[in-house]
């Protein structure tokens, strides 16, 4: 027998109706707030993810599904969405064309990671992209955004915010806490590795010596420029405006090396030690990275696999019509009828003749709302008998009506 892969999962059953409920809910969402659809390839360059992402990152230097195509071109299943749709701004010179552009997403991301609860080798991301627009005001829309698809999913979630400041305040911040790196001793292997690459993700690290080392280091937060202050402050009093509670971790660092500004993140304390349901911050400096008119941009995605354990999903309603015949010779018509009905709604046909009795036990367990059904009397008489299974009355329809 040949399974499915380690870390990659199927999704049936009733798991895949709360998939569908979930994508539903962030779909109409995200297009109430003026965001269009956008479908990048799975398959990109890899060069895309190591300029965006960043080379330095776990994503980009561990755990890319990267390999050499037919035509020898060196390519990446997607680890996340940002790059290719970012890529895809520009490829369509939408950043020439200025004005204010906002995108959803969803579907397949790749990372080779060691699964485990919460963490796949495949998984699912919902997230979206607004290009275009660099007032903080937007940050705050776009974190409302995302609250308000968890309230509508029933997810309660603690929001964590920091900003990680920008090419004006961010280099003499790095090499202070360089600085203070270097003088201590005992960091692991990563943060050593990282001080190299990325210093700023040193704070991020689980190691609870290191995280004790780490404790009187110096935070961003504390060495922002005025307008990066500025602007972090007014984010601040946006959200507490909008009702939405957050807390200030200068330590979230996020994994992924394009984010300036703003970052946050969404963490679960439900669902064990992958924590964050979703993740995002600014990017105003990766459409010039990528060679693209210098664009600020901002945006999250969130992992849908995470949420999918935190979903409370409304009670199903019985929904639609059972289709039966009593007899032999009403089969043909049941089945047809049922056939043209299904443009406008969920129908069931069952294919066989059975007792009335026996298709309205079927009908139950279908969960339909409208029961009909043919037999001798029916066919004779030109009509349907129809039971309402929510009001339970019971009346004949003229064929044509029906
Ligand atoms: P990220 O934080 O790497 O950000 O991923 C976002 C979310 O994807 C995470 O919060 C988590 O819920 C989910 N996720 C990540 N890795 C896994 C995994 N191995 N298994 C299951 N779920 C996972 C990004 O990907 C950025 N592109 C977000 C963004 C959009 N920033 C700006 N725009």
């Amino acid at each position: 027998m040949i399974n499915g892969l380690r870390g990659m999962k199927d999704t049936l059953g009733d798991e895949a109706d709360v998939y569908g409920f979930v994508i539903e809910t962030c779909v109409r969402i995200a297009k109430n707030h003026g965001f269009e659809f956008i479908q990048t390839p799975i398959l990109e360059e890899t060069a895309l993810f190591k300029r965006s992402v960043g080379e330095s990152s776990d994503i980009v230097g561990k755990e890319m599904y990267q390999f050499i195509d037919k035509g020898q071109n060196d390519v990446c299943m997607r680890p996340e969405g940002t790059a290719g749709v970012v890529r895809a701004f520009i490829q369509h010179k939408m950043d020439k064309a200025g004005g204010v552009r906002r995108f959803f997403y969803y579907g397949p991301m790749y990372r080779y990671e060691r699964p485990q609860k919460g963490r796949l080798r495949q998984f699912h991301q919902f997230g979206v992209e607004s290009f275009g627009e660099a007032n903080v005001k937007e940050d705050a829309s776009i974190i409302a955004l995302l609250q308000q698809i968890l309230d509508a999913l029933g997810i309660k979630a603690r929001l964590k915010l920091n900003s990680l400041g920008c090419p004006t305040c961010m280099p003499p911040y790095r090499q202070k806490l360089i600085a203070f790196l270097d003088a201590q001793e005992g960091l692991c292997e990563d943060c050593l590795r990282r001080k190299e690459t990325n210093p700023i993700r040193v704070l991020d690290c689980k190691n609870a010596h290191c995280q004790r080392l780490l404790a009187p280091a110096p935070r961003i937060t504390d060495h922002l420029c005025g307008t990066c202050k500025e602007e972090f402050q007014t984010l601040r009093s946006l959200l507490e405006v909008l009702g939405i509670g957050y807390e200030v971790d200068s330590s979230l660092v996020r994994g992924l090396d394009y984010y300036s500004k703003t970052a946050f993140e969404f963490v679960s304390d439900a669902i064990g030690a992958q924590s964050s349901i979703a993740g995002g911050g600014r990017y105003d400096r990766l459409v010039e990275f990528l060679e693209g008119k210098p664009t600020p941009g901002i945006g999250f995605a969130m992992g849908i696999e995470r949420l999918l354990e935190l979903v409370k999903t409304p009670q199903k309603q019985r929904e639609g019509i059972y289709l039966g015949a009593l007899c032999e010779e009403a089969v043909e018509k049941v089945y047809r009828l049922g056939l043209a009905k299904r443009v406008c709604e969920r129908v069931v046909v069952e294919y066989a003749p059975k007792s009335l009795k026996a298709h309205l036990k079927q009908a139950d367990k279908k969960e339909v709302a409208i029961f009909a059904c043919m037999g001798e009397d029916e066919l004779r008489e030109g009509v349907v008998w129809v039971k309402d299974l929510i009001n339970k009355t019971e009346t004949k329809i003229p064929l044509e009506e029906f």
